[in-house]
């Protein structure tokens, strides 16, 4: 599975630490930045992101702002996104179950690192429910 992670200046370290995290359990990862701590605009990320996940260049998007308010807002202007800001297991868990992210976010500055990976195992460890949580999907992109 690839998974493409994103972040602005206030999630970069959370961001890099995903990178290791999951480079280390065997993911293939595109990192799109940023990569310093010099002030970049949130948007900007989200773009990259929500056009490589459209593109299809990876299965799943991670993007960490410094509250991931922010970067949410900014990749559900894309059609197509459905980005979910996740703050505990049963959100981690009805975000792929009844929403089918296909972005998953989190705050940089908000949450700890052992949080957002447990959050992120149990995403990617639930499965999509389809059924007439697709009729409400297919009315999101109408
Ligand atoms: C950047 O300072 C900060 O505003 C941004 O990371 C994010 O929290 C916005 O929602």
């Amino acid at each position: 599975m690839k998974i493409a992670i994103a972040s602005d200046h206030g999630g970069l370290d959370m961001k890099n630490a995903l990178v290791q995290h999951f480079a280390k359990q065997g993911f293939d990862i595109d990192d799109l930045g940023t990569n310093s701590t010099d002030s970049v605009d949130y948007p900007d990320y989200a773009d990259k992101m929500a056009e490589h996940i459209l593109a299809q260049k990876a299965e799943l998007g991670i993007l960490v702002c410094g509250t991931g308010v922010g970067i949410s807002i900014a990749a559900n202007r894309h059609k197509g996104i459905r980005a979910a800001l996740i703050y505990d297991e049963f959100v981690a868990q009805m975000a792929k179950a009844h929403n089918n992210a296909n972005i998953i976010v989190f705050g940089g500055r908000t949450m700890n690192i052992e949080d957002v990976i447990k959050y992120c195992t149990i995403f990617i460890n639930t499965k999509f429910e389809s059924g007439r949580h697709q009729n409400r999907l297919n009315k999101l992109d109408d």
